[in-house]
């Protein structure tokens, strides 16, 4: 490994007093903690990279990023799944510059040192003129310290300290089956990948889905109106819904309405499910809670939305940017037209010009935009909703709240807070 160029770390401490709900704002726009974030909470979380159905041959990769590293995901020729810093060891060059496809070596297009799909070095050119302690077999591709998946979810970590996986999932997971566990033949993504840019802090994302449903009546009210059967206005058990929202200690949470009639907006979608046989599988309290409407974060950076079947990352781009990458996730047993249903409908509420999308970005942009002053860069901002509120109900695992409440997202940044003043496994002398 190389040597790291260690970076001074500050306490976030300051920046926090979580038992009164309150936040400094500077952890959304100061240039010297996002870097920090890139090593305390990127580096050592496990973060999603791709879906497994988007490999089904050896040599079939995928590029991605985690946190700001590119990364290769590929399938070697034992079928396994890696992932790679997408950086030449030579020179640092990009070494894979396509989307995705399906190759049996990635050949860096600055001098040609080439790679293979298990991340050897296999081609020097000029080789002959490297000296006799020049070791090919000590310059492959970085590689990450641990992936696993989950559901059909590729995730990996780049520390080799992270606990594994599905502990790290900790109880999300009950919240998160309602997407993934549908169907016995598990789930895949159809089409490609949508991806663009917001001028935001990726925090403001990633907190909202784990947390906000408090915006929903409001910032989507015309979307909740285009989709009311009068055309009238929102029902009242939209407006009125009950709800509840689980924090996890691990800074994952999931916000839904609780309704007894759990059901599928899209027609076809709703037509396809079986609900008595969903209940059997999932149990009622899920398929009338998370199995409603609703949506999700896993800390740090991954939502998803299980009626709408989007499945995303929020990429960090800077303090003041981020790159959204969305992709549409159905159940494998589903006929072709209902995936495709499936599929139009994500992208007609949460594809990049979705009636809801649209809505959040714009919410998030305006936040940030209002940052950039010394003053307003620095104003304290209320997380108060639900304080003391969370609890176990006996219906749904773990502590949850109202649904509309900011536990979730304290319990987010509860995790965030910790894990800045951490040290992470590369900042401990070996
Ligand atoms: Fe890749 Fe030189 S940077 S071969
Ligand atoms: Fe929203």
């Amino acid at each position: 490994r190389p040597a790291r160029v260690r970076e001074p770390s500050v306490d976030v401490g300051a920046y926090f007093d979580l038992d009164r709900g309150l936040i400094d704002r500077t952890i959304f726009s100061d240039t010297a903690l996002y870097r920090q974030e890139l090593r305390r909470v990127f580096a050592p979380s496990w973060l999603f990279l791709a879906h497994e159905s988007q490999f089904s041959k050896p040599g079939d990769f995928f590029t991605t990023y985690m946190g700001e590293d590119p990364v290769i995901v590929t399938m070697g020729r034992d079928r396994k799944l890696r992932a790679f810093l997408n950086a030449c060891r030579h020179r640092g060059m990009r070494v894979c510059r396509a989307d995705a496809g399906a190759t049996k070596a990635f050949t860096c297009s600055y001098h040609g040192w080439a790679y293979d799909t298990s991340g050897k070095l296999i081609n020097v050119p000029n080789g002959e003129d490297y000296p006799a302690h020049f070791d090919q077999e000590q310059w492959g591709l970085i590689e990450v310290a641990q992936l696993d998946t989950y559901k059909g979810l590729v995730f990996a970590t780049w520390s080799p300290e992270a606990p594994p996986l599905r502990q790290a999932l900790g109880g999300l997971a009950w919240y998160l089956d309602a997407m993934l566990d549908r169907d016995p033949e598990g789930t895949e993504v159809v089409g490609g990948v949508h991806k663009w840019v917001l001028e935001g802090n990726w925090k403001l994302a990633a907190e909202q889905f784990a947390s906000d449903w408090y915006h929903v009546n409001i910032s989507h009210a015309s979307a909740l109106m285009v989709m009311s059967p009068t055309g009238k206005g929102p029902k009242a058990e939209i407006v009125q819904t009950p709800g509840r929202q689980y924090t996890d200690p691990l800074g994952h949470g999931h916000g839904f309405p609780t309704h007894p009639k759990s059901r599928f907006d899209d027609r076809v979608v709703h037509g396809h499910y079986d609900y008595d046989v969903l209940r059997e599988r999932l149990g009622d309290a899920r398929v009338e809670g998370p199995m409603t409407t609703g949506h999700g974060t896993v800390f740090p950076n991954f939502s998803y939305l299980p009626v709408n079947g989007s499945i995303r990352v929020w990429h960090p781009k800077g303090p003041d940017k981020m790159e959204v990458w969305a992709w549409t996730l159905v159940d494998r047993s589903m006929p072709d037209e209902v995936k495709d249903a499936q599929r139009v409908y994500n992208l007609r509420t949460f594809g990049p010009t979705g009636i809801f999308e649209q809505d959040d970005g714009e919410n998030w942009s305006e936040v940030q935009a209002t940052a950039h002053g010394f003053v307003s860069g620095s104003m304290t901002l209320n997380y108060q909703m639900g304080l003391g509120l969370q609890t176990e109900d006996g219906i749904h695992p773990g502590t949850t709240g109202h649904l509309y409440s900011d536990g979730a997202a304290r319990g987010f940044y509860t995790r965030w807070r910790d894990l800045m003043n951490t040290p992470a496994w590369h900042e401990k002398d070996s």
